[in-house]
């Protein structure tokens, strides 16, 4: 943290990529900055902790112009080399990078070098070896590195786990868990989806299943540990080189629980994910419409009682005091000032590993990269242990 110690009062933030998730982690920083002195509260009073939005970066002018109107920072880098400007900036101490995953590895190489913290969307690189590559340089230059998996940190999924356990002697075993993920096609460059480069495999790698459901594997891999076989169908309708658009994916975990995913990318105005897990007695729904105000909804039925929703209110409670931080605000929004604000801590504990690994990252890239060898092969792939 450029010689300085970790527990220092400002947190200043840069953000590469000033594009659609860009906004999510802006409005989460400038929320955290707000209700700094309420989170860290308990802190002694030489640390307190204040995270600030501090530089924009992007290659493109008018994306910073545009974003900096509703998300102001002291500092905007702008043009080719703007990301590498502002990781060699020594007021910053964490950089957020948000742009498109080819650009990935070699930025979060250089912000390590430069003892930078990191926070970083998924997917996390190109491939395995490239994750590698990043965790060795946190290791070596000793910094949080975080990855933006963010079902780890959405009350519905956590909650989950907590309702499974509760209730394993009541609902009998778990059955199945049936998942179906639709969403407009993201690259259409329309307004409701403005990007162009999640057709192009040079820059996204992949299709729907990195792009998109590389959240709900790895929240279900949170839920139910390591991953014991892949059988999949992997297609590609729209055409495009490498950007598969539909996946019929079963995946069996270690403990037996089987996970039937079916994720598609069309042009329907619908943006939905579902999940639907049965056990011998009850059943779970949940529903996560992008296109609603509810972020989520939660459901469970028993026998032939009626259905009752857990309301986010109880969920987000659970979350926050299972994460240590019981006091924070459980009205904010969402889970992205949720994973924020655990990367954001993970700074101020100097908890290099983070609560969200990059490791996580490595793990679920690897059982994707599973999914895309069993449709080649026509074959079930048994995975590897960890
Ligand atoms: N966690 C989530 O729910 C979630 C949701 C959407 C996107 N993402 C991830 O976030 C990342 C960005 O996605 P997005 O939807 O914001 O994309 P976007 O296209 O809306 O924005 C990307 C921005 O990066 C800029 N950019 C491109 N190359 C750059 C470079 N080399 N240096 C600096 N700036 C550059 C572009 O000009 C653009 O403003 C991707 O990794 C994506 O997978 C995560």
């Amino acid at each position: 943290m450029n010689g300085e110690s970790v527990d220092k009062k400002i947190i200043n933030i840069g953000i590469i990529g000033c594009g659609g998730i860009a906004k999510n982690h802006a409005f989460s920083i400038s929320l955290l900055e707000n209700n700094a002195r309420k989170i860290w509260k308990w802190k002694e009073s030489s640390q307190k902790i204040k995270p600030v939005l501090y530089a924009l970066a992007d290659i493109n002018e008018e994306k910073v112009d545009a974003f900096a109107k509703h998300f102001p920072a002291k500092k905007n880098y702008k043009g080719a080399n703007a990301g590498y400007e502002l990781i060699n900036d020594p007021d910053i101490d964490a950089v957020f990078i948000l742009v498109p995953t080819a650009y990935h590895l070699e930025y979060v190489l250089k912000a390590a070098e430069m003892g930078k913290h990191i926070f970083l969307e998924k997917p996390a690189a190109f491939s395995s070896d490239d994750i590698q590559k990043m965790i060795d340089a946190r290791d070596k230059h000793q910094i949080v590195l975080q990855v933006g998996l963010v079902m780890r940190s959405t009350s519905p999924i956590y909650y989950l786990k907590k309702l499974l356990s509760d209730n394993k002697d009541k609902w009998g075993s778990l059955t199945n868990i049936v998942y179906s993920d639709s969403q407009q096609k993201p690259y259409t460059n329309d307004p409701t989806h403005p990007s162009t480069w999640r057709r192009d495999k040079d820059k996204a790698h992949a299709g729907v299943l990195f792009e998109h459901d590389i959240h709900d594997l790895d929240g279900m891999i949170s839920i139910f540990g390591e991953v014991d076989e892949v059988y999949a169908k992997v297609k590609y309708f729209a055409g495009y080189e490498g950007i598969e658009d539909s996946v019929a994916a079963l995946i069996t975990f270690k403990n037996g629980v089987t996970f039937t995913m079916n994720c598609m990318w069309n042009d329907i105005n619908y943006d939905c994910r579902k999940y639907e897990i049965f056990f011998e007695k009850a059943k779970i729904r949940i529903i996560a419409d992008g296109r609603d105000e509810k972020l989520a909804e939660l459901y469970v039925q028993y026998l032939n009682e009626p259905e009752y929703e857990i309301k986010m209110k109880t969920m987000d409670e659970y979350f926050f005091n299972q994460i240590g931080m019981p006091h924070v605000n459980s009205e904010i929004p969402g889970p992205y000032y949720a994973e924020d604000l655990r990367f954001i801590n993970a700074i101020v504990e100097n908890n290099i590993e983070s609560e969200i690994k990059a490791e996580y990252g490595k793990y679920v890239h690897e059982v994707i990269e599973a999914i895309y060898r069993s449709n080649e092969i026509g074959q079930v792939i048994k995975f590897k242990p960890l």
